[in-house]
C-alpha cells in the first residue's frame, strides 16, 4: 500500500494522471467510480482534461461502487443521477457505457448477481477510485461486512445515514435506509485501487485502513490485502498516521517513471 500525503489539489492531479495514463495507453479501459465529495475534484480535473486535452472515454466503461435502494429514478441524490452529473455527462462515455447496481429492482438479489457477472464480462476494473467513511466503510460496505463479500443488498449505518444526510437537507429521514453495494471481494478485484480522503474527520479510517489491524469492524483494512493499492491523503487526514514521515519520504524519493 502507497499512501501519499498532499494538499487536495494535488491529490486530485495525482489521481487524474494515473486515470489519464491508464486511458491513453489503453482506451477502452475499465473505471470503478465512486460517489461521495472526496473524488469530486477528480471528476472536476478529468472533466477539464477531457475538454482541453483531448482526453477521451469514448472506448472506455465504467461501473459504479453502490447505489441506495429505493430512489425514485429522477431523485438527484440517486447515485445513477450523482454520477451523471459529476462525471459521466462531463465527458465522452458512449451510450450505456456506466453501469451500476439497479437500487430500483424488484429481485434485488438477481440483480446483484447480474452486476457482479457484468463486472466480470466487461474484464474486471482495471482502476477503481474510492472514498472511506468516518467509519472505515468503503462503498457501502459498513462495519462488520464480510470482508469476502460481493454485491449485495446493505443497511445503512446511523452513522453513515447522518454523515450523508448533508445531501438530502440535513433531513435524516429522507436518507435511506439500505442500498445495493459492490462487496469487499469484488472491490478487491479491481486491478488498482486508488483511495481518497481529507479532512480531519478521515484521520482515524485513514490510520485504521493503513496502519490498523485487518478487520470487519473497519472494512478498508481489507485493502491492506490487494497488491497495488494507491491511497491519497491530506495532511489532516493523516494526521494519525504513525508512519506519516517515512510516506512522506519514500513519496519525494520516488523516481517519476513509477507513477503511482
Ligand atoms: C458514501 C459512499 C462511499 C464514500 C463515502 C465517503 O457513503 N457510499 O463510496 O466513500 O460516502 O464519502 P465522502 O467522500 O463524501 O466523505
Amino acid at each position: 500500500m502507497e499512501v501519499v500525503i498532499a494538499p487536495a489539489e494535488q491529490l486530485a492531479r495525482l489521481a487524474a494522471d494515473t486515470i489519464e495514463r491508464l486511458l491513453r495507453a489503453r482506451p477502452d479501459a475499465v473505471l470503478g467510480l465512486a460517489t461521495g465529495s472526496s473524488p469530486l475534484a477528480v471528476y472536476d480535473e478529468l472533466a477539464r482534461r477531457h475538454a482541453e486535452a483531448d482526453l477521451s472515454f469514448a472506448r472506455a466503461r465504467a461501473f459504479m461502487l453502490d447505489e441506495y435502494v429505493g430512489l425514485p429514478a429522477d431523485h438527484p441524490e440517486r447515485y445513477r443521477n450523482v454520477i451523471e452529473k459529476e462525471i459521466a455527462s462531463r465527458v465522452d462515455f458512449a451510450p450505456g457505457a456506466v453501469q451500476g447496481p439497479d437500487g430500483l429492482a424488484d429481485d434485488v438479489v438477481g440483480a446483484c448477481a447480474a452486476y457482479e457477472q457484468a463486472i466480470v464480462d466487461a474484464g474486471g476494473v482495471d482502476l477503481q477510485i474510492l472514498g472511506i467513511g468516518t467509519d472505515g466503510h468503503v462503498a457501502f460496505n459498513e462495519p462488520g461486512s464480510s470482508l469476502a463479500s460481493r454485491t449485495r443488498i446493505k443497511t445503512l449505518t446511523r452513522q453513515t445515514r447522518e454523515d450523508n444526510a448533508r445531501f438530502f437537507g440535513g433531513d435524516l429521514d429522507q436518507v435511506p435506509t439500505h442500498c445495493l453495494t459492490q462487496g469487499l471481494a469484488t472491490i478487491m478485484s479491481a486491478r488498482h485501487l486508488v483511495l481518497l480522503a481529507t479532512g480531519r474527520g478521515k484521520a482515524e479510517a485513514v490510520h485504521q485502513l493503513a496502519e490498523g489491524p485487518v478487520s470487519a469492524m473497519w472494512p478498508a483494512t481489507i485493502l491492506q490485502h490487494h497488491p497495488h493499492v494507491t491511497v491519497l491523503v491530506d495532511d489532516a487526514a493523516a494526521s494519525r498516521l504513525q508512519l506519516a514521515d517515512y510516506y512522506r519520504e519514500t513519496f519525494a524519493a520516488k523516481p517519476d517513471w513509477q507513477g503511482l
